[in-house]
C-alpha cells in the first residue's frame, strides 16, 4: 500500500525541518490539556474520543488474560477514556471484559459497544451476561453486508434499555454498499468503518454519509491492525508533528482525529504502555487540513 521512499523524496520532505527543531519544546501530548471528547451526533452526549478495541487481545480468558485486560482497562480509565469495544464473536472478550469491569466496580465510568453477529436475542442475552451488565452503551449489527438488513429488532431492543444507542460496522471495502443503503434507510445512531491514514477509502463515502444522517463515526483498525507501525519501524517521527505528536500512534490516531465527523477512535492492544500512548492521544493540538494532507504525503512515501 505504501509506496518505496526514495532518498529524493524523504529529503524534499523533511528537508528545512531542521530549522523547526525548537518546536520540540512545546510538546505535544500536554497531559494537562484538556481531554478531547467528541458529540455523539444523535442527542449530543460527549464521549473521550479515544477507546479501545479488543478484537483478538482478549480472545483467549486465562488468569493472565485477565492481569493483561486490567491493567489496560485501568490505563484507559486513568487517563480519561471510556469507551471499550468488542464483540460477541471476539472469543472470550467479553466474558474477560465483564470480569475485569466487574471486579474493579468501573461499570459506571465505561461507555461499553458490543457487537452482534445477528438480531438474536438470545445471542444479546448471552452478551450482556457475559458483560455483566443490564444493558450496553452501543449495540452494533456486525459486518453488515446485505442491503435489506434491518435494525428494527435493535430499535425494539434500545425502547427496552436493553442499549441506550445502535449501530452497524464493516471492515470489507466490497461490503461499503451494504453499509451505505443501511445507513440511509435505517439512520442509527453509530458506525463503526475501517480508516487509517494509509486506508481513506470510508473519508470519501461512509464519512460524509454518516454526517448527512446524523450517525457517530467509529474507526475500526485505526493502525491497520499493526501494518502502520511496521511500516515505519526504522523511521523517525519528523520533526514538524511533534507539535500535534509525541508517537508513531498518536501521530497515526491524530490524522483520524483532525477529521471532525470521526467521533472516534478505537485502537486495539494489548499492552498498558500503549494503551496510554493512544490515550495520549486525547490531548493537545489536533492537526489541521494542511497539516493532514502533509501527514498523508509523509507517510505515502514508504
Ligand atoms: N468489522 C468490525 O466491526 C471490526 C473489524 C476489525 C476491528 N474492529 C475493531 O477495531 C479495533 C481495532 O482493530 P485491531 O485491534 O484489529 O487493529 P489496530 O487497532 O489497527 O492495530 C492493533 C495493533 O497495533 C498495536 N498497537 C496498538 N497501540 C500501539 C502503540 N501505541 N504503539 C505500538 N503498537 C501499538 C497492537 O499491538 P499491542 O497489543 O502490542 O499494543 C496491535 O498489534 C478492534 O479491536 C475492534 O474493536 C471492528
Amino acid at each position: 500500500m505504501m509506496n518505496p521512499m526514495t532518498r529524493r523524496s524523504f529529503a524534499a520532505l523533511t528537508g528545512g525541518l531542521l530549522a523547526s527543531a525548537k518546536v520540540f519544546a512545546q510538546a505535544q501530548t500536554q497531559p494537562q490539556a484538556p481531554l478531547i471528547t467528541r458529540a455523539i451526533p444523535r442527542g449530543g452526549e460527549r464521549i473521550p474520543a479515544v477507546g479501545l478495541g479488543t478484537a483478538s487481545i482478549f480472545s483467549q480468558d486465562s488468569p493472565a488474560t485477565r492481569d493483561k485486560a486490567s491493567a489496560v482497562v485501568q490505563a484507559l480509565v486513568k487517563q480519561g477514556g471510556r469507551l471499550i469495544d468488542t464483540a460477541s464473536s471476539y472469543g472470550d472478550a467479553e466474558s474477560v471484559l465483564g470480569a475485569v469491569i466487574s471486579a474493579a466496580g468501573l461499570r459506571g465510568k465505561l461507555f461499553i459497544a458490543t457487537k452482534l453477529e445477528s438480531p438474536d436475542p438470545q445471542e444479546l442475552k448471552r452478551s450482556l451476561a457475559r458483560l455483566k451488565t443490564a444493558s450496553v452503551d452501543l449495540l452494533q449489527l456486525h459486518n453488515v453486508s446485505d442491503k435489506q438488513q434491518s435494525l428494527q429488532p435493535f430499535r425494539d431492543w434500545q425502547q427496552q434499555g436493553l442499549c441506550r444507542y445502535v449501530g452497524i460496522t464493516s471492515t470489507f471495502r466490497g461490503d461499503y454498499p451494504a453499509i451505505e443503503a443501511v445507513l440511509q434507510r435505517e439512520k442509527p445512531d453509530f458506525v463503526q468503518i475501517d480508516y487509517s491514514i494509509d486506508n481513506r477509502a470510508a473519508e470519501k463515502t461512509i464519512l460524509p454519509l454518516a454526517a448527512d444522517v446524523g450517525a457517530g463515526v467509529l474507526t475500526a483498525l485505526p493502525y491497520g491492525r499493526g501494518r502502520l507501525f511496521r511500516a515505519v519501524q526504522d523511521k523517525a517521527l519528523p520533526d514538524w508533528a511533534r507539535v500535534f505528536a509525541d508517537s508513531w500512534g498518536q501521530f497515526f490516531l491524530k490524522y483520524l482525529l483532525g477529521d471532525p465527523r470521526v467521533t472516534a477512535v478505537i485502537p486495539g492492544t494489548g499492552n498498558p504502555g500503549h494503551m496510554a500512548d493512544n490515550a495520549a492521544a486525547m490531548r493537545g493540538p489536533l492537526p489541521d487540513a494542511g497539516q493532514r494532507q502533509r501527514m498523508v504525503d509523509f507517510i505515502k512515501v514508504f
